[in-house]
């Protein structure tokens, strides 16, 4: 039988401050070189621009370490009232979906681009894709069609920074017609972002899986129940977007956008990068006979669940999305105090995904005072929100084989049901459970709330979606209607 992946938390190790460190970076003065920081350097910097001295630490994964996370479901809401979804900034009720698209989903997105994810650039300059390779190959004994693309970003403006994004792309070979399509984040490759392998013309590299760490990798499960099904599915490689490390900010595609020089506070982080570099894999998609541009999803776990919800948030042209345990950062509650916090996500291991502004939430000390996860314009039912109504499934297995509860599934159940009135205002269904987000009780292990376009199920698996690929499949097709009806019908099928 398969692996067990188990997901180990990292110990976050709190943050020491020393003087601001820019001027000791090595090509700081020129303008005209791409900086190279250490993480440490680059976190500093953006401490120093946002006026912070003092962070507080990150919670420990392990219990008997200092500064443990907390698992007290009594202590665990320390702010319990959500920002109200449904109420703009000034105080009047959203009633219809026409105030919520023109008024207050735009004060969302704001929000959210300014404080915490952060913004792209206007000028990101263009990608062009171009298909090294195309064979026919089998998944699960289908035979199938696989291309290995590559999406160069222009780089003319900062010649010295190298961008292309890798990605595949695997349809049935004798399908009727266009097929929906799952894209999804895959793993680095070796050589890192914006690396060309020597004597590899323009191939992207294979995916390899990552060394020792504990999240899932795409195991054939997934893609051969897809194919099965009749769907397609393309891999998208994050690294060849964006690196996955704070020293990396000022390489890939936030690097190449800032001619190489450190971010400003709302500029965007990781996620939103790799949001971003989705977003042009789907354009490619639209270019492609074998897809159905109006059923492309994108699907993640861990982190990556936390980039697919991103993605999907923030591009509506996504019709699906299934976030696999992305907790904090994704669908967790950031105002919970169970499992991982805030704390941890601006510490050096990971203040990288975020927008810099985002540090100032787990702020002990600077110019400002200090400031809590409690103090954040907006939690992540919204973000789980500015899917709606489109097909939104929030993916968790359990502690006891290795999703560990540092993911805090409850934040995330509760995220959920908290986001449904959006859903509703729009036309779609949310999980049926009422809005009480406090209390809502969450269902048993293996039992979905799949009858909606908002959908919850925890699989008894660990840290992984694979148990919930065959639920998610059944799921979306049935309210897209079956693929096979929906390809006749799609424009462009022969
Ligand atoms: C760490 C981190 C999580 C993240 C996970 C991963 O454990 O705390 O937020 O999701 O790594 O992506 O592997």
């Amino acid at each position: 039988m398969g692996r067990v992946w188990l997901f180990i938390p990292l110990a976050v190790s709190s943050v020491a401050l020393g003087p601001v460190v820019a001027q000791d970076a090595a090509n700081t003065s020129s303008g005209t070189e791409p900086v190279t920081f250490t993480t440490q350097q680059d976190h500093q910097d953006m401490m120093r621009q946002l006026g912070i001295t003092a962070l507080r630490p990150g919670r420990n994964g392990d219990a008997s370490k200092p500064n443990p996370a907390n698992y007290d479901e009594a202590s665990a809401n320390p702010c319990p009232d959500l920002p109200d979804v449904l109420t703009l900034k000034e105080g009047e009720k959203v009633t219809t979906p026409e105030i919520w698209w023109k008024r207050r989903r735009p004060e969302i997105v704001e929000d959210f681009e300014r404080e915490v994810y952060g913004r792209i650039p206007k000028d990101v300059p263009p990608v062009t894709w171009t298909v090294a390779e195309t064979r026919e190959t089998t998944v699960g004994e289908i035979p199938v069609v696989e291309k290995q693309l590559q999406g160069h970003v222009d780089n003319s403006a900062c010649p010295s920074i190298e961008v292309n994004i890798g990605m595949t792309l695997t349809t049935p070979k004798d399908a009727a017609g266009r097929v929906p399509v799952l894209m999804m984040y895959g793993f680095s490759f070796p050589g890192g972002p914006g690396a060309r392998r020597p004597g590899a013309a323009q191939a992207p590299p294979r995916p390899v899986a990552p060394p020792g760490r504990g999240f899932g990798p795409p195991g054939p499960s997934r893609t051969e129940a897809l194919i099965k099904a009749g769907w397609g599915y393309a891999m998208i490689f994050p690294n060849s977007i964006q690196a996955d490390e704070g020293k990396g900010l000022t390489r890939g595609i936030i690097g190449l956008t800032n001619k190489g020089q450190p971010r400003k506070p709302d500029d965007w982080g990781a996620l939103r990068a790799w949001g971003w570099g989705a977003s042009r894999g789907l354009d490619y998609l639209e270019t492609d006979p074998a897809v159905d541009a109006s059923r492309v999803g994108i699907e993640g776990v861990s982190r990556y669940g936390k980039a697919a919800l991103v993605a999907m948030a923030f591009d509506p042209r996504f019709a699906m999305v299934l976030v696999g345990s992305s907790g904090e950062g994704g669908a967790k509650l950031h105002r919970r105090n169970f499992g991982e916090a805030v704390e941890n996500l601006t510490g050096q291991g990971e203040y990288h995904w975020m927008a810099g502004n985002f540090l100032k939430y787990g702020t002990a000390e600077s110019s400002f005072g200090a400031k809590t996860p409690c103090d954040l314009p907006v939690d992540s039912h919204e973000l789980i929100a500015l899917c709606a109504p489109r097909l939104t499934f929030i993916s968790y297995g359990i502690p006891e084989k290795g999703d560990a509860h540092w993911l805090d599934q409850r934040g995330s159940f509760m995220a959920t049901v908290a986001a449904g009135s959006v859903f509703r205002l729009l036309g779609a269904k949310d999980l049926g459970v009422g809005d009480d987000y406090r209390s809502a009780e969450m269902p048993a292990v293996n039992e979905g709330l799949l009858d909606g376009q908002l959908a919850w199920r925890q699989h008894d698996g660990g840290h992984t979606d694979a148990p919930n690929i065959e639920h998610f499949i059944t799921w979306a097709s049935r309210l897209f209607g079956a693929p096979e009806l929906q390809a006749k019908s799609s424009p462009g099928t022969p």
